[in-house]
């Protein structure tokens, strides 16, 4: 259709036809949407912050699954906890008044997700519960403006993201509702019928991207429904075409049953993925920093959640395979993000502070790890002929041993990330070197929970 138009009517090629031309590169197949290219943003940015909030946050037991668990699995923990804590005709819906948001400050949580170091976040604008944190007009009575806290919790957070820092604005969006009478007489009918995405979950994403023009969309909860069902070639044709994010917009690939791991934008594959090794296509390990919950939960102990080491472990090793890490946090009922999730979040931050020159904007090596020695991973900068090799233990002989990297003999030069003086090394044969690391005290460690030294000039 371009080529055609372009020869029958040349006088018309002013920019707003090309752009209108361009509108119509994609079409709704998933041949086509496959072939859009990821925008760059995303690769270079490496690590995001995604927010798990809701209504499950008012009983906050367990986890974000809070009502399935309750109602439908009638797991005894849940059942317990409602006899004990509840009268006998409490229903779900009845959380809803106490999500109260009281302390929530936008822009707070955005100056807190500034020092992380992270350069994206993805905030639940609606779970599996179908509660909406903004004012849906499809969310009758079940969102953030009609009930709880009676404000627009997207926009104040948009607002605040981008009012005072370079984050990146992404949104997660549950396709499937565990309880919603239209999908479940959609299921019924083995999804032949199509009410739900029809009346509610398409004008739903439809709003979202008008409203708050995410530059990520994290779609999740297909409900066992192919995609077909809930026409989400037709909606990412509209938004790789049309939509007003259409040139900056990121997406996953979670748009129906079979599609995760294979259609869409970048691969999640499956909760907390980490493949091991480099992966070619562009995927995220989203992972949460208690271990057992994605929402908030009082009944988490200190050993529920991870610790700041084992979390820039999980950075390093997902960045050196090619994935970007997507750390989870559960903010309160009231709005708080509580000290242990504040802590790991400045811990992040101060990591990157010394170490993000061997994180953001890399690109993986011909190696994610090291052959010899354990725990030493590598980032690479192609331009610059660098190689970083990120080391989780400080070898107590003082020599760190790299069996992968060859040095060029009066032309590579080590340094260690925050100390900056060069290094002594030797070559080993047929390949790696072994670099001296200075004697420093614990105070004049660059940082603790993990060191980078950067390779100039190595193959
Ligand atoms: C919200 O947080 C910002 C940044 O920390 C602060 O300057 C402001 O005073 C806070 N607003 C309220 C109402 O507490
Ligand atoms: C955010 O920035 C816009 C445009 O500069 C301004 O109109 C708006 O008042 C700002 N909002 C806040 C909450 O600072
Ligand atoms: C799917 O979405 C596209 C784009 O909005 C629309 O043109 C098409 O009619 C939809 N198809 C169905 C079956 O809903
Ligand atoms: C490097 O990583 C691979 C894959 O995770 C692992 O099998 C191998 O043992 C690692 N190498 C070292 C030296 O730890
Ligand atoms: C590097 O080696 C030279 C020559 O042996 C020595 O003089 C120098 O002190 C060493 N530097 C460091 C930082 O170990």
């Amino acid at each position: 259709a371009r080529i055609f138009m372009l020869v029958v009517s040349p006088c018309l090629l002013l920019s707003g036809v090309a752009k209108s031309l361009n509108r119509l590169e994609y079409e709704p197949t998933w041949e086509s949407l496959d072939s859009r290219p990821l925008p760059a943003w995303f690769d270079q940015a490496k690590f995001g912050i995604f927010i798990h909030w809701g209504v499950y946050s008012v009983p906050s037991f367990g986890s974000e699954w809070f009502w399935w668990y309750w109602q439908e699995k009638q797991r005894p923990e849940y059942v317990k906890f409602m006899k004990r804590n509840y009268p006998p005709d409490f229903k779900y819906e009845d959380f809803g008044p106490q999500f109260t948001a009281q302390f929530f400050n936008a822009s707070h949580w955005a100056d807190l997700f500034q020092a992380s170091g992270a350069k994206y976040i993805v905030l639940t604008t609606k779970h599996h519960e179908g509660f909406t944190l903004w004012g849906s007009q499809y969310s009758w009575n079940w969102n953030a403006v009609d009930e709880g806290p009676k404000r627009d919790i997207v926009k104040e957070l948009e607002v605040a993201i981008r009012n005072r820092t370079a984050l990146h604005f992404g949104l997660y969006y549950s396709l499937f509702e565990w309880f919603n009478p239209l999908f479940l007489e959609d299921q019924f009918s083995s999804f032949h019928k199509r009410q739900f995405p029809v009346s509610k979950m398409l004008p739903e994403l439809y709003e979202l991207v008008n409203n708050y023009q995410p530059e990520l969309l994290w779609a999740d909860g297909d409900g066992g429904a192919p995609d077909s069902y809930w026409n989400s070639t037709g909606f990412l044709a509209w938004l790789y075409n049309e939509s007003p994010v259409r040139d900056i917009v990121v997406t996953n690939d979670r748009w129906g049953a079979g599609t995760i791991c294979k259609h869409g934008g970048y691969y999640t594959c499956q909760d907390r993925y980490h493949p091991g090794h480099i992966m070619p296509h562009k995927w995220e390990n989203c992972m949460t920093i208690d271990k057992v919950s994605w929402g908030y939960r009082r009944n988490a102990g200190i050993c529920d959640y991870f610790t700041i080491e084992e979390l820039v472990k999980q950075l390093v090793e997902t960045v050196s395979c090619g994935g970007n890490l997507l750390m989870n946090i559960g903010p309160t009922r009231d709005g708080i993000i509580s000290p242990i999730f504040e802590e790991r979040l400045r811990q992040m931050g101060t990591w990157l502070s010394v170490n993000g020159e061997a994180i953001y904007g890399t690109h993986t090596w011909r190696s994610p790890n090291d052959t010899v020695t354990p725990d030493v991973w590598y980032t690479f900068k192609p331009k610059e002929n660098l190689v970083y090799a990120i080391f989780l233990k400080w070898p107590t002989s003082g020599y760190l041993f790299l069996g992968e990297p060859k040095a060029i003999w009066s032309s590579t030069m080590v340094k260690l990330l925050g100390h900056g003086q060069p290094l002594n090394w030797t070559s080993l044969e047929p390949s790696g070197i072994v670099v001296k690391l200075p004697q420093l005290t614990i105070s004049q460690l660059p940082c603790q929970w993990g060191w980078t030294l950067s390779l100039t000039n190595v193959i």
